[in-house]
C-alpha cells in the first residue's frame, strides 16, 4: 500500500543562500520544496544594515527560478556597530524578520561578530521592545573549552545572563545540537530552537569513525548518539518550540576536501525526503508538519502557507550526488541509508 503524507508547504528557518554563482546554483535546490526561508546574513561583508538586506534581498529574488514562489525573510547581523534605530527601521518596513548573533570567531565568516555584550544591549532592548527575534548561534569561542562542550557552557555563560538582562526578548537558539539546548529551549519562555537535518541523522562518529568524513563536519559539530537521540526526540515531538532550520551550507568540494575543510553541510535537494523518513522510524509522521510547516510561523508570528506539499512512500529516492556551480561542485548531504520517501507537488 503506498503510504503518502501531505504538509502545508515546508519552510527553512536557518538557510545560507551565499551570494553571485553559489546563489544561483543552490536556490533551486531549496525553493523547489520551500516556500520561505531566513536567510543567513554571514557573507563576506556580512549583511549589517537595512539598506544591504534590501540589496540582498533583491539579489536573490532576481535569482529565483521561473515559476517558484520564494519569499526571503531577510536577517542582520549584529555587530558592534550595529544601530538600534535602522534595525527598528528595517523591521518596520517588514524587510527584516530577526537579528542574527554570532559570537566573533564562532564559525564561517564570523569574524564581525560580537566580543563584548555590554555594547549591543541597546540594539537587544529595542529587539524586546519592538517583538524582533535575536537568533544565536550558541557557541563559546573560549580556547580552553572543548569544542563539543561550547554550546552547553554557552547557555549557562552567554545565553542565560543575556536574556535575564534583557527582559521579552525573543530568542530563536539556532542549530542545537545538545539535550542540554533541547532543555533549556524547553524550560524558558520567548524562545524556540531549529533543529537542522543532518543533526537528526549523524552523531560525532559519522565524522571520524574509519577516516575523516569533511563533509560530515559543520558548527555546531555533531555531538555523541545520546544527543542525538534528544533532538530526535525535541524534533518529532510536536512541541511548539522546535522548528526546521536546515542550516544547509554550501561549500565547495575544494573548501570541504583539504587540509583546513570548511564547516557545512548542504542539505537543501534532500531535507524533506530524509526528514519524512526520520518522523516515519519515529511514528511521528503526524508531526512532520508541526516541524516544517506550523512552529515556525507561529513562532515569527507570520501566516501560514496556503500551498501543500505531498510525500510518498516508494522505492529508494535519489537526487544528485553534487550540485554543480561555476565556483566547483557542492556535495549534497549523503544520510548514509537508503530513503524511501520522495517529494511529489
Ligand atoms: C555555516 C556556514 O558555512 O556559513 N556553517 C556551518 O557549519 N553551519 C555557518 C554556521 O551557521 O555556523
Ligand atoms: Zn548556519
Amino acid at each position: 500500500m503506498t503510504q503518502t503524507v501531505t504538509l502545508r508547504r515546508p519552510d527553512d528557518w536557518h538557510l545560507h543562500l551565499r551570494d553571485g554563482a553559489m546563489l544561483r546554483a543552490v536556490l533551486p535546490e531549496t525553493t523547489r520544496h520551500f516556500a520561505r526561508a531566513i536567510i543567513m546574513p554571514n557573507l563576506v561583508p556580512p549583511v549589517v544594515t537595512g539598506a544591504d538586506a534590501a540589496a540582498y534581498r533583491d539579489r536573490i529574488t532576481a535569482a529565483v527560478p521561473e515559476g517558484a514562489a520564494f519569499e526571503p525573510l531577510m536577517t542582520l547581523y549584529l555587530t558592534e556597530a550595529t544601530d538600534a534605530d535602522d534595525v527598528a527601521r528595517a523591521h518596520a518596513d517588514g524587510l527584516i524578520h530577526a537579528v542574527k548573533l554570532y559570537p566573533a570567531g564562532a564559525t564561517t565568516n564570523s569574524a564581525s561578530g560580537v566580543r563584548d555584550f555590554d555594547i549591543v544591549r541597546p540594539v537587544l532592548e529595542r529587539m524586546a521592545e519592538i517583538g524582533l527575534p535575536l537568533c544565536v548561534h550558541g557557541e563559546v569561542t573560549d580556547s580552553d573549552i572543548d569544542i563539543f562542550d561550547r554550546e552547553a557552557v554557552f547557555i549557562d555563560r552567554v545565553l542565560d545572563p543575556l536574556r535575564r538582562d534583557t527582559p521579552g526578548l525573543k530568542v530563536v537558539m539556532e542549530h542545537i545540537t545538545t539535550s542540554n539546548g533541547v532543555d533549556y529551549a524547553k524550560s524558558a519562555e520567548n524562545i524556540g530552537a531549529t533543529i537542522t537535518t543532518h543533526h537528526l541523522v549523524i552523531n560525532r562518529n559519522h565524522i571520524l569513525v574509519g577516516g575523516i568524513k569533511p563533509h560530515y563536519y559543520c558548527l555546531p559539530v555533531a555531538k555523541r548518539e545520546e544527543h542525538r537521540r534528544a533532538l530526535r526526540a525535541a524534533a518529532t515531538s510536536g512541541d511548539a518550540t522546535f522548528f526546521l532550520g536546515t542550516d544547509s551550507a554550501p561549500h565547495t568540494d575544494a573548501n570541504k576536501e583539504t587540509a583546513c575543510g570548511c564547516a557545512g553541510c548542504f542539505t537543501a535537494t534532500n531535507t524533506m525526503q530524509i526528514l519524512a523518513q526520520v518522523f516515519d522510524e519515529d511514528g511521528a509522521l503526524d508531526r512532520l508538519e508541526a516541524f516544517t510547516s506550523l512552529n515556525g510561523p507561529a513562532f515569527y508570528g507570520l501566516p501560514l502557507n496556503e500551498d501543500r506539499i505531498t510525500l510518498t512512500k516508494g522505492n529508494a529516492a535519489t537526487w544528485p550526488d553534487k550540485i554543480d556551480t561555476e565556483d566547483g561542485p557542492v556535495t549534497v548531504f549523503d544520510p548514509g541509508r537508503p530513503i524511501h520517501w520522495h517529494v511529489s507537488d
